[in-house]
């Protein structure tokens, strides 16, 4: 028996849709198989380890069936305190060991960020059971799977998530599929247990699907009479209710009729992860018979991924659109299909996701520590470094830091340059050189100013800034940009515009909308994030659908090249996406020194500066944008790198 190749299932995301379709075929094979109580032998001589630090009763016990219904064989830590955890044995080491008994973990874990830890210390394939409150990937295959059955489609179906929707892990996997299918969402949190932001920042990137919150109050209405409610996009996730289909970004067709909800999927109060104060907040829903009543949710299938407390009541369990004992009895054949899955991947190269950018390396000691006291990087500190990356906060006098394990946001005040130990309150004008000490490998961060002092660093000013462009210079120089791109681009149906986030994707909306007065064409556009990984590659201004990079000519445009790198990476970025027929570089300011060979096809101005001075671009961002209400003029600065408080402090 071949070893199982490392196909690690620790999101909802690492499974492609067509993966993910590909396992339902499987699946629907094997409730068959089971139905006429055929023998399988496919998964003969391998063994699967569970290693549960959690309780559970469906999950654990369906994956064993599963595998033994496989013909293979488990063995099991069901209660892991009578393992070595129990002596204080990290999990890095259990799943190195257990890894040497089996051919597959499947793990749960009470700390978020747990099974990622796993997959990458096992030798083996881990299979996520649950990790705190992130994600629970194989409770969702079985809900898509009977939302499916029950449906006949996954694609752009209307779905009610009600309950703790902070803690559920299951919903958050579920929001990220249901997103990728294009559902329109609906949000009950109960107690104000609200979807995360880091898992709105994660779906935010994907394509067209929708995302309204509603109030328990606007849900019991609604179960009233749904025919009235109807709300309107007044205030953020707060959208129209079941629009046909609701456009991300945009407002929903004024006009559309509202459309039936296809299920309402409920959940429990996560209470073991919540503090006192927490869970003895305000009362919990309850959902019975009469939420089915209206003409718009009598189609609606009940779904729970179990187990229940009080918030599903008992008198639905006979009523066909009762479907919650089926998501659980789906969890044989489903997870008999994953194994059956990662048996055929023996041998084949799947396409990966594009790699993340790498984390952080920070100087300055202490490193920042993760926010979030769930965090396995909290708990698992002896082998565990802590791991950031790059993010982007609404607050522009914070730098938002994003923990690699869990995904929660740092916000870190004070941030330092390793070689010339200065410091510095960071503000957002600041963003653009941390990308660049983080290049260096040279960024510090700290808590306070005593946290910097303590750790050698000296305050530090920025010298005198001059303006060299001002407003109409800086459209002229856009104007010169577009037209040369208009005259030199071939057929702009095979172009599309890519922008570096920041300034370059402001930039390149402008252009976009420069290029149309002038050609009639109107190119997708889209922003990169060289930091920001595989979610950092998203469409601008209502481009929809997936952006392809293969075959197409990129038009990548950042606002100044100052050493190259950011480009060289943003190219990186793109190569890992496909493989584009050509790539053309615009960039509105070019300063002439570079640190690598790369020449910009298009320029808005050459600004020759001196080395120790930066240019910045400053673009007002589009009106309606959160950004858009900072009151910025289009600009363009310069001034030197490093000026010292004290005499003779000397600069680096
Ligand atoms: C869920 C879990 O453990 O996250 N249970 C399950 O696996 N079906 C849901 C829950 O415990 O509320």
């Amino acid at each position: 028996m071949a070893r199982l190749g490392k196909n690690d299932v620790v999101s909802i995301e690492d499974l492609t849709t067509v993966e993910i379709e590909r396992i339902f075929e499987l699946a629907d094979s094997f409730a068959a198989s089971l139905e006429r109580g055929a023998a399988l032998d496919r998964a003969h001589g391998l063994i699967m380890a569970t290693l549960f630090y959690e309780p559970s009763t469906r999950t654990r016990l369906s994956f064993e069936s599963a595998m033994h219904r496989l013909g293979g064989a488990v063995i099991s830590s069901a209660d892991m305190q009578a393992s070595s955890a129990a002596k204080g044995e990290t999990l890095a080491d259990t799943v190195r060991v257990v890894g040497a008994y089996a051919d597959l973990i499947v793990v749960r874990h009470p700390r978020d960020g747990a099974a990622r830890v796993a997959a990458e210390y096992a030798p083996c394939p881990v299979l996520n059971a649950g990790d705190g409150s992130r994600e629970h990937p194989t409770q969702t295959l079985c809900d898509l799977y009977i939302l499916r059955r029950k449906k006949g489609r996954l694609h752009g179906l209307t779905v009610a998530i009600c309950g703790d929707l902070k803690f559920g892990r299951t919903v958050h996997s579920l929001i990220y599929a249901l997103a990728r299918f294009g559902a329109n969402i609906v949000a009950v949190p109960y107690n104000g247990m609200n979807v995360p932001g880091y898992v709105l920042d994660r779906v935010a990137a994907q394509g067209k699907y929708g995302l309204s919150t509603v109030t328990m109050e606007e849900l019991r209405s609604l179960a009233g009479g749904i025919d009235a409610l109807y709300l309107t996009p007044n205030a953020p996730h707060q959208m129209a209710l079941f629009t046909a289909e609701m456009p991300l970004g945009g407002a929903p067709p004024a006009a559309a009729p509202p459309a039936a909800l296809d299920a309402f999927y409920l959940t429990r109060l996560q209470r073991e992860r919540m503090d006192d104060k927490e869970s003895a907040a305000g009362k919990y829903g309850r959902f019975d018979a009469r939420a089915l009543k209206t003409s718009r949710t009598h189609e609606a299938v009940v779904m729970h991924p179990l187990p229940r407390t009080d918030e599903l009541a008992y008198e639905l369990d006979s009523d066909p659109r009762a479907v919650y004992f089926e998501q659980a009895a789906a969890g044989v054949p489903v997870r008999m299909a994953l194994i059956a899955w990662l048996l055929e991947q023996n041998g084949i190269e799947r396409a990966r996701p594009a790699a993340p950018a790498p984390a952080i390396r920070f100087k300055a000691h202490p490193a920042p520590r993760c926010s979030n006291p769930g965090c396995i990087s909290r708990h698992e500190g002896a082998y565990l470094a802590p791991r950031f990356r790059l993010g982007r906060s609404a607050d522009p006098t914070v730098l938002a830091l994003i923990c690699e394990f869990c995904e929660r946001e740092l916000k870190i005040e004070f941030v330092g340059h390793a070689r010339t130990r200065r410091y510095y309150r960071f503000d957002e004008n600041l963003y653009g050189y941390v990308r660049s000490w983080i290049e260096e490998g040279a960024l510090a961060v700290f808590e306070s100013v005593k946290q910097a002092e303590e750790s050698g660093y000296e305050p530090y000013r920025r010298g005198p800034q001059r303006e060299i462009m001002n407003a109409e210079e800086v459209a002229a120089a856009c104007r010169a940009l577009a037209t040369q791109m208009a005259a030199d681009l071939p057929d702009f149906a095979a172009v599309t515009i890519v922008g570096v986030v920041s300034h370059g994707a402001l930039l390149a909306m402008r252009l976009r909308d420069l290029i149309e007065a002038e050609t009639g064409a109107r190119p997708p556009c889209a922003a990169l994030d060289v930091f920001g990984g595989e979610a950092a590659f998203h469409p601008l201004d209502g481009a929809g659908g997936r952006l392809e990079v293969g075959e197409r000519t990129i038009a990548l445009v950042d606002d100044v090249i100052n050493s190259g790198w950011t480009v060289q990476r943003a190219m990186a970025a793109l190569w890992q996406r496909g493989r584009p027929a050509a790539v053309k570089l615009a960039v509105l300011i070019d300063c002439g020194h570079r640190a690598v060979p790369i020449r910009p096809n298009y320029v808005g101005k050459h600004i020759p500066t001196a080395r120790a001075e930066r240019v910045q671009v400053r673009l007002t961002p589009p009106a309606g944008t959160a950004a858009g209400r900072a009151k910025v003029q289009d600009r363009v600065v310069v001034y030197s790198m490093v000026e010292s408080l004290k005499e003779g402090a000397g600069a680096g």
